[in-house]
């Protein structure tokens, strides 16, 4: 007799804190991903991991977007072919199919678009594709997965790209503990970390980090109150328009597993969150934030490291007497 009422106010308070989670939020939890071609998925894991799509014959897409750290290289700026210092931060990978478009000045159009330049890119793989795809025209076994997805007797570069994409497409994080709190389960976050969430509304950063990604969806300037200073030349959206009004327009970044993607910015300037957050509150909005007040937002930050993509390494085809061979040092 006596489970009942226990039983009844089991359920009352669940549905409470159920109805205690808002749930017209501006930011909305990451999707797992969607069921693709999974032939595609693991040969496009295999060109991701394949340094030889580059000149040295050991520079992967992995490289600089290891997926073991973040989908990141943790660099200032990257690393390319003959160690030259590449021009720009590597961004994540990771929910990298949410950006409106890619690059920090949006120049792809979508991932697919995006892959042919790493592969051909002087300061990053520095192949052509027409070696790149000699290569793999090489290795039986890639032409016979190629011909199987593709019904094509030649590797093409807009094959290459489309399971790369597919791959990348995977790459998603989502349950992290703020989503499982967006998704309902109130003790998902501490008191500070929610406190943290609010102060990250109040202040007004969801103004541009907004969506699932928190970010990834808008061109903002970067220095909207107060100009940032930097020595890396990048102008931004200005690159490519020549625009005055897009000089330091930047695709502002997802802050998705922003704790495993250090230096933050586009120049990488800023190895810790608590600097990364205080110079955006200076410069974006005119804030200056207590130290207290920085922590909680980076602990909320924190909450954004969703599950990690994981699977078996890929295991590559070997070469043949065909392959061309790579060229590590001229
Ligand atoms: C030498 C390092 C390096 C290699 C190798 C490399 N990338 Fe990148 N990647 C970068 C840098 C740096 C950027 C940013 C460039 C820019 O915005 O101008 C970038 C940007 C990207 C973006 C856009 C992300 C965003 O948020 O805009 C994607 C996606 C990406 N790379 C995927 C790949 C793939 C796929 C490969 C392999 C074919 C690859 N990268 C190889 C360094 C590298
Ligand atoms: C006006 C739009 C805008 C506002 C408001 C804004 N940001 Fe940003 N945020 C950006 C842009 C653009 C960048 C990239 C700037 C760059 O790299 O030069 C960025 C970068 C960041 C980064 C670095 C991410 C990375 O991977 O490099 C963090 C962290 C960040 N913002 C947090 C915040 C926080 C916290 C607030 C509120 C205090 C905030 N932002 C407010 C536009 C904005």
């Amino acid at each position: 007799m006596h489970k009942l009422p226990l039983l009844a106010g089991g359920l009352a308070l669940s549905f409470n804190l159920m109805a205690a989670v808002p749930n017209n939020e501006p930011v909305q939890p990451i999707e797992a991903a969607k069921a693709t071609d999974p032939a595609k998925v693991e040969l496009g894991k295999q060109l991701f991991f394949d340094p030889r799509l580059s000149r040295s014959g050991f520079i992967s897409c992995n490289s600089c977007h290891n997926l073991s750290m973040g989908g990141s290289d943790n660099l200032p700026t990257s690393i390319g072919h003959n160690w030259q210092q590449g021009p720009i931060n590597s961004p994540t990978v990771l929910n990298s199919s949410l950006n409106l478009a890619q690059f920090w000045d949006g120049r792809a159009a979508d991932l697919k678009e995006q892959a042919a330049g790493p592969i051909a890119n002087p300061k990053e793989m520095a192949f052509t594709h027409t070696l790149a795809l000699d290569v793999l025209n090489s290795i039986p076994q890639y032409r016979e997965a190629f011909r199987s997805i593709y019904q094509k007797d030649e590797i093409t570069l807009d094959a290459v790209t489309d399971a790369i994409a597919q791959f990348e497409e995977t790459l998603v994080t989502p349950n992290s503990r703020f989503d499982q709190w967006l998704n309902g389960d109130a003790k998902a976050l501490t008191a500070t970390e929610l406190e943290g969430y609010q102060l990250f509304k109040n202040t007004g950063c969801v103004a541009c980090h907004n969506g699932p990604a928190l970010g990834g969806n808008s061109f903002q300037k970067m220095g909207v109150v107060e100009a940032y200073q930097t020595d890396n030349p990048a102008e931004g959206v200005a690159g490519l328009t020549g625009a005055d009004a897009d000089r330091f327009k930047f695709k502002v970044p997802t802050l998705r597993n922003v704790e495993l993607t250090y230096p933050y910015f586009h120049d990488g300037a800023y190895w810790n969150l608590e600097e990364a957050v205080d110079v955006m509150a200076r410069l974006q909005l005119g804030r200056k934030l207590q130290d207290e007040e920085i922590a909680k937002i980076v602990a909320f930050l924190k909450t954004l490291t969703g599950e990690q993509p994981s699977f078996q390494l890929p295991i590559l085809p070997p070469s043949t007497a065909a392959t061309p061979r790579p060229q590590p040092f001229e």
